[in-house]
């Protein structure tokens, strides 16, 4: 089995489907450090600024090529870290989702990411959540999860959370933003989100985040024998 293949779990999806909330525990479960890589985008974008996709690709690969990653610690608490800072929560904006999403159609942009995803892959064992990480980063993972949502329901429940830190928030405008982030992820040429041939597909609109989470645990169980990090 390739080394890919029992150290890392993918987890793909749209935005709003509980990604992190179950990546993270994931990995405190199984004791694996945790990769979010729409932090990298999403960082990538802030630092560049919202008129670098219409950059030239030479200025763009150029401009990447400024950035590196790393990961410290495991479980909930890894800290991704980018020319040696923590990405903060400055890049969780709805605003900066769109960016990070425009940004995400380059295919420099992606080929740089993608590189630096392998690597941190080669440096620990992980659950890394994106877009096309069962499909084009890491397609010799041996276990995989799509997980989606009816765009309603991932609305609904940004909403809630935007109102328990204590912001405001639009159901309809959300609802907007998530859409046309779905349009743009799933229909873009470069690595479009769809999921993995071979992933196990979670559609966890009637469930709880409990739910969701006994799904992926059986479905390591399933592919990946009783504990992950044991392989
Ligand atoms: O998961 P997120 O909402 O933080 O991601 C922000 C954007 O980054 C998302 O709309 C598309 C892009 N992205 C991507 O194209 N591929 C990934 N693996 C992760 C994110």
């Amino acid at each position: 089995m390739a080394e890919t293949a029992r150290r890392v779990i993918t987890l793909d999806g749209p935005a709003g489907v509980g990604k992190t909330t179950l990546a993270r525990r994931l990995a405190a479960e199984l004791g694996l450090a945790y990769l979010d890589t729409g932090a990298m985008f999403r960082a990538v974008a802030l630092a560049l600024g919202e008129e670098a996709p219409a950059w030239p690709d030479e200025r763009l690969a150029e401009a990447c090529r400024a950035f590196s990653f790393a990961l410290r610690g495991a479980g909930a608490d890894t800290a991704l870290l980018m020319n040696g800072r923590g990405i903060g929560p400055e890049v969780r904006s709805e605003q900066v989702g769109l960016m990070a999403s425009n940004l995400a159609t380059k295919p420099v942009v992606r080929a740089f990411l993608k590189s630096a995803q392998q690597t941190l892959g080669r440096s620990a064992s992980l659950v890394v959540e994106g877009r096309d990480m069962g499909t084009a980063v890491f397609p010799d993972a041996a276990c995989k999860f799509f997980l989606d949502a009816a765009p309603e329901e991932r609305a609904r429940r940004r909403v809630l959370q935007l109102t328990e830190q204590g912001q405001e928030a639009d159901f309809e405008a959300i609802l907007a933003q998530i859409r046309t982030r779905d349009e743009q992820d799933r229909n873009r040429a470069a690595a479009p989100l769809r999921p993995a041939a071979d992933a196990i597909l979670v559609d966890t609109t009637s469930l709880d985040i409990e739910g969701v989470f006994a799904e992926l645990l059986r479905g390591v169980q399933t592919r990946c024998g009783e504990r992950a990090e044991g392989a």
